[in-house]
């Protein structure tokens, strides 16, 4: 008898679809995808498709983004409910009363956020081109950050820029532990820490290396250490260990009464294989986005692209 994962190529293949995936899959999801990658890099891959079906393990925002980039083709998401704690804390009618009570600002959003705050922003980023995409606004132009206030605060330190910001961050990132990973590092240390910046800024501060999950795919590539201690989804193990096998890297510890209970997505965690597969036979559930909001949300991400090539 086949396998799930032999049974999806062959689905794949039949209906002419494409799946893309992010790093905190599950390593059977990343393991049949045709690309993997952070943020950025799927909303790039996506602008590139050439299949009828996009098939996107990962978050809704990432799928929504997916979708907008491609209004005629069918994108389709294993499980609705994969949301994102960081596009929840953000309701677009929210948002606009405080775009509205601020006026005068640039507003730039991050883009785990849904299509109808993207339909409010005059620029979307990622956490691999943030720093830029805040130094192309003009020095003088007050800017409103959402929804992370954790990222919004990494790049006020890295620009120097006084930024407003939205009160929302990631139930995974809030959840690492300083005392864990303080005691974890005087175990190893010759580790360097590496973290996403989405991170509180304790965690941050002991970090050799901050940045999105491609960019510390790519660090611990290039750094001449052997040993790291990676403080972001502990999906991202998986590529990252393909890519260095010889390298040892350890999951940054979480609190213990966090939400989580260790650091994996909970929203991401709900594709399995068996998800991946039905949403395939089925071409459901599919992502739909309003047209008015499709044109709006379209223009802040084509300029974050633009920016980022
Ligand atoms: P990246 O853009 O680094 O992949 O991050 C996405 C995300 O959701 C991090 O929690
Ligand atoms: Fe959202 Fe955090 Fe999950 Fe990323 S890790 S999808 S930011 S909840």
């Amino acid at each position: 008898m086949k396998s799930l994962k032999e049974r999806i190529l062959e689905l794949k293949k039949e209906k002419n679809a494409v799946i893309l995936a992010h790093y905190y899959q599950e390593a059977d999801i990343q393991d049949i995808a045709d690309y993997v990658g952070d943020s950025l890099g799927l909303s790039q891959e996506a602008m590139k498709v050439d299949a009828d079906i996009i098939l996107f393990a990962g978050v809704h925002f990432m799928a929504e983004t997916a979708k907008i980039l491609n209004p005629t083709k069918k994108v389709i998401l294993p499980d609705l409910n994969a949301g994102c704690s960081l596009a929840e804390s953000c309701p677009a009618d929210s948002f606009k009363k405080f775009i509205d009570e601020h006026p005068g600002h640039v507003v730039i959003t991050y883009v785990n956020c849904s299509a109808e705050v993207k339909a409010l922003t005059d620029i979307v980023c990622t956490s691999s081109n943030a720093v830029k995409i805040v130094e192309s606004i003009p020095k003088e132009t007050p800017i409103i950050f959402a929804p992370d206030k954790n990222l919004g605060k990494y790049i006020i330190h890295k620009t120097g820029r006084d930024m407003l910001l939205w009160d929302g961050s990631c139930v995974v990132h809030e959840a690492f532990s300083l005392d864990k990973l303080i005691e974890l590092y005087k175990e190893n240390p010759d580790a360097k820490i590496i973290a996403h910046p989405e991170s509180e800024t304790h965690i941050l501060k002991t970090a050799a290396y901050i940045g999105s999950t491609a960019g510390m795919i790519e660090f611990v590539k290039t750094d001449p250490s052997k040993k790291f201690i990676v403080a972001t989804e502990a999906g991202i193990l998986h590529k990252m260990q393909q890519e260095v096998p010889d390298k040892i890297l350890i999951p940054a510890p979480a609190e213990e009464d966090n939400t989580c209970a260790c650091s994996e997505c909970p929203y991401m965690k709900m594709n399995t294989l068996q998800k991946v597969y039905d949403c395939l036979l089925n071409e459901s559930p599919e992502i739909t986005v309003p047209a008015d909001i499709m044109k709006k949300a379209l223009i802040p991400i084509e300029r974050m692209l633009e920016l980022s090539k």
